[in-house]
């Protein structure tokens, strides 16, 4: 794995991009937002008039994408930066998460992808503390309330936010839930700045135990 690897996970709209981008951006690391993946393969899978809960093909498909995130989400070659942020996305993407197959080829790429980061690297998602980087060097779990975590995303309504929610943390495979040594830190009426700053404070202090 990369030198450093700074694990964030926590519920839709919690912050976990836009902190993750900005942690990176200060840090001169670099980010990899792991829901993009979920989301594209789900893309990719309505595009092809796949049926989500059909495993077989969900897993074949995963293993087998070409995927990119940075500088644009795209499956294939198609960019799909805007296609995965839909509604029908949206509603999917909570299905192709929960599928072990599915999961087990990204996170065998997520880990890849850090192994390949010659400094350190923000990872972002729900398994990141827990299955993907169990000894990262510092886990960060994000929450904020429903309330302003549905005001966030925008065009999302609040009922969708906690489907999402709801199957996330209750599915068998991988779910969403906090890390026994991760800090917690609850976004509800904090600016980007302070939260980075604050993990920054975590850093600074965990490199210096
Ligand atoms: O941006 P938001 O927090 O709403 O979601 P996201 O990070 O783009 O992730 C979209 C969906 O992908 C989540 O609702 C999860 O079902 C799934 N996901 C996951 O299972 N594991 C991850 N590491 C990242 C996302």
């Amino acid at each position: 794995m990369s030198e450093a690897v700074i694990a964030i996970d926590g519920p839709a709209g919690s912050g976990k991009s836009t902190v993750a981008r900005a942690l990176a951006g200060a840090l001169g690391w670099s980010f990899l937002d792991t829901g993009a993946m979920y989301r594209a393969v789900t893309v990719e899978a309505l595009a092809r008039g796949l049926d989500v809960h059909d495993a077989g093909a969900l897993a074949e498909l995963a293993n087998s994408v070409t995927l990119t995130t940075l500088p644009r989400v795209t499956v294939n070659g198609r960019d799909v930066e805007d296609e995965i942020r839909s509604e029908t996305t949206n509603l999917a993407v909570s299905v192709v998460a929960a599928n072990p197959e599915v999961r087990r080829a990204m996170v065998r790429r997520q880990r890849e992808w850090a192994d390949a980061q010659p400094v350190g690297t923000v990872v972002e998602g729900r398994d990141i503390t827990t299955v993907v980087f169990p000894d990262a060097t510092l886990k960060i779990y994000l929450t904020a309330s429903l309330e302003e975590r549905s005001r966030r995303r925008g065009d999302e309504d609040a009922d969708s936010v906690a489907r999402r929610d709801q199957v996330d943390s209750s599915r068998a495979a991988s779910p969403l839930r906090q890390a026994h040594d991760a800090t917690v830190i609850d976004t509800t009426d904090r600016t980007v700045e302070d939260v980075v700053g604050e993990i920054i404070r975590c850093l600074t202090a965990q490199r210096s135990r």
